[in-house]
């Protein structure tokens, strides 16, 4: 938990009412509230029938019987492409889904019809082989538009998917799609990355060698490399759809069937695969796009400048937007190239009127100076949203009053990649905001700051997060360990879900969430365990013991900072730090780099030989050390401090 969060609590006193015009022609109002808190289960049944169209209408609500593994609507039965595209062609088949833009600048524009078409070829040539309902399909793609609609063709057929980040190595392919068994796999044969191309095919090749369920491996072409494929396993996505009719039955699927699985970290280094179903999540994805971001489907111009990679964008650029028939940009390349302007000249030229990015975009944006916005016109913005970490007040402002405009309402929205949906926001046009502050759960959703035995906190106070309430959208268990999942969300407080962060409540109700109470770092908006990145480090010959904690980081929210100790006759040198972060990426991904590491020739530990990360954090925040009394090797602690202030001079 960063102090930070505390101290800005305690300064923070702005409130940005809404204003009377956004007000008055606001999707959410004031009354769902009501409504929710009358009969929760209601409220989220009249958005499924509303928002969803059923083949089969559900008459079952929540049923709780055999808590935690609740179920939403399961009688019911939909098919999600058909929600997304089928639906909307008879009057809207000409709107745009995407306007999607390239990094090297090339763009495509798809409409519903072209979007719809092009899913049920890909559909078609999944079945073609033998890809069946309840397959699991592995996808790890850059964001291009053949990965919205190889979800899209998974869903129409009933197929799981599992979304790969592109950041993420060979052997966390590996490990994810030997989890699921998944029965294939697509990928692109690169994908552009400032201006180089990521070798998504030979990382997939690398992968294959370990992973024996897939039997074949779809490519996309994207950026003509020379890429090997293996006759009878390796499929070009063009030549697989070449044939294909524009004809493709959608599944008749059970509320409660599995969509989709995405892999997220937790406290050991074996990664969660959050199950994800059909009904509830889509009902909790389309309402909470529509009241949150305010959605006008007929005028706005939408973007989440997230990957589809990880949860946000699943359900807000895929799910929620298709569902609700909005046009979106989707972005392939980093918000710097060719230069600082990108996204800029991106919300010019579309217009964008809906703009979702983390807080650690923003402070990047802050740090490269305001020149680059101011040299755009961005008067089309209306509605502005962070998502993934807290957002500083400074961060907050600075969003404001330059991308702005300045009364366009900031939606600060907590969720997780377990939530499936946005769970606390305010509602624009409803809510009065207060910079950092992620302000109330939304309607339908109940949250409540407890102290360490579960009892509310009274306002002013803080404690640790909870949701008391199940939801439609919520994670149903981790694939293969209902343990897991009983032992990880629900245990800590019986009957009430526990989401691992800590939150201060204050005097008027507003929940300020502080950061992760559990060994779970969020480096940009992304969470990586600090157990994953300790067992990559010691799986290298040189390691002998690896601690890592998150370090507070002006830009990306923590950086990961390790402690080493090595083995017998490896010696400290630069070469060996260079080669253990680059390491850590070969087994995790880029992502995953400490960004310092530190050589030690012991760990601080407790008596009974316990690590002791809180004094390494001390250490990396330069604060004052805490108590060392406990320790079995108090001096130690020193002796690291010294090192991390040195390595930090020679920086
Ligand atoms: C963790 C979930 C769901 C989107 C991306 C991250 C942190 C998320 C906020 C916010 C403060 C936030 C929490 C949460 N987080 N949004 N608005 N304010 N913290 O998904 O990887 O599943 O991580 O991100 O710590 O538990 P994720």
């Amino acid at each position: 938990m960063t102090d930070s969060g505390i101290e800005n609590l305690l300064k923070e006193e702005r409130l940005f009412p809404p204003s009377q015009a956004f007000a008055s022609t606001a999707t959410g109002t004031a009354d769902l509230y009501e409504e929710a808190e009358r009969d929760f289960v209601g409220y989220w049944t009249r958005q499924a029938k509303e928002r969803l169209t059923w083949f089969k209408e559900p008459t079952e609500g929540l049923d709780d019987s055999n808590a935690p593994f609740f179920t939403w609507f399961a009688d019911g039965e939909l098919n999600i492409s058909y929600n997304c595209l089928d639906r909307h062609l008879d009057q809207g088949g000409d709107k745009i889904a995407y306007h999607w833009v390239g990094e090297p600048g090339d763009t495509r524009t798809i409409t519903y019809q072209e979007l719809s078409d092009e899913v049920n070829k890909f559909a078609n040539g999944l079945r073609s082989l033998g890809v069946e309902k309840g397959d699991r399909v592995a996808i790890y793609m850059g964001m291009v538009p053949e990965l919205p609609i190889a979800m899209l063709a998974c869903s129409r057929i009933g197929a799981p998917h599992s979304v790969i980040f592109g950041g993420f190595s060979a052997d966390s392919i590996v490990d994810r799609v030997n989890d699921q068994g998944a029965k294939l796999l697509i990928t692109c044969d690169g994908a552009w990355r400032r201006g180089t191309v990521v070798p998504l095919k030979d990382n997939c090749d690398t992968a294959m060698e370990g992973t024996p369920s897939i039997e074949h491996c779809i490519v996309v072409d994207r950026t003509h490399s020379d890429v090997s494929m293996e006759q009878g396993r390796d499929i070009w996505w063009h030549e697989l759809v070449a044939d294909q009719s524009t004809d493709c039955d959608p599944e008749v699927m059970n509320a409660e069937d599995l969509l989709y699985i995405l892999y997220t970290s937790g406290t050991t280094a074996k990664p969660k695969g959050i199950m994800h179903t059909t009904g509830g999540y889509l009902t909790g994805a389309a309402t909470t796009h529509a009241l949150v971001f305010d959605i006008k489907p007929d005028t706005d111009v939408y973007w989440c400048a997230a990957d589809i990679g990880w949860v946000t964008g699943h359900t807000y650029i895929v799910y929620g937007p298709l569902t609700n028939h909005t046009t979106s940009v989707m972005y392939e390349g980093t918000p710097d190239f060719p230069d600082k302007d990108r996204l800029w000249s991106i919300v010019e030229e579309y217009n964008v009127s809906i703009f979702y990015t983390a807080p650690t975009a923003i402070r990047a944006f802050m740090k490269w100076g305001v020149e680059f916005p101011d040299g755009y016109d961005l008067s089309s913005l209306r509605l502005l949203g962070t998502v993934g970490e807290p957002i500083n007040p400074a961060a907050w402002m600075w969003y404001r009053d330059h991308i702005g405009p300045v009364d366009a309402p900031i939606v600060d929205t907590w969720w997780q990649t377990e939530t499936g949906c946005i769970m606390i926001s305010p509602l624009p046009g409803v809510t009065a905001t207060k910079p950092g502050s992620a302000t109330k759960a939304l309607p339908g959703i109940s949250a409540d700051v407890v102290d360490i035995e579960g009892n509310s906190v009274p306002l002013g106070s803080g404690g640790f997060l909870t949701i008391t309430k199940p939801w439609p959208s919520m994670l149903r268990s981790i694939y293969g360990d209902d343990e897991r999942y009983v032992s990880t969300y629900w245990s800590r407080y019986p009957g009430v879900y526990f989401p691992g962060d800590g939150a201060k409540i204050d005097e008027d109700g507003y929940l300020w969430i502080l950061g992760r109470v559990d060994d779970v770092m969020n480096i940009s908006g992304h969470r990586i365990s600090t157990m994953e990145v300790e067992s990559a480090l010691v799986s290298h010959d040189a390691v002998a013991e690896a601690a890592v904690v998150g370090a507070t980081d002006d830009l990306t929210g923590q950086a990961i900072a390790a402690f080493v100790t090595l083995r017998g006759t490896f010696e400290e040198s630069d070469d060996l730090h260079e080669e253990l972060r680059n390491h850590v990426a070969t087994k995790i991904g880029a992502i995953a780099k400490p960004k310092s590491i530190i050589f030690t020739p012991d760990l601080p530990k407790t008596r009974s030989g316990k690590i002791m990360r809180r004094l390494l954090r001390d250490i990396s925040d330069h604060r004052t050390l805490g108590d060392v009394t406990t320790l079995a090797n108090a001096e130690i602690v020193q002796a690291i401090a010294d090192q991390a202030e040195a390595q930090q001079a020679k920086e």
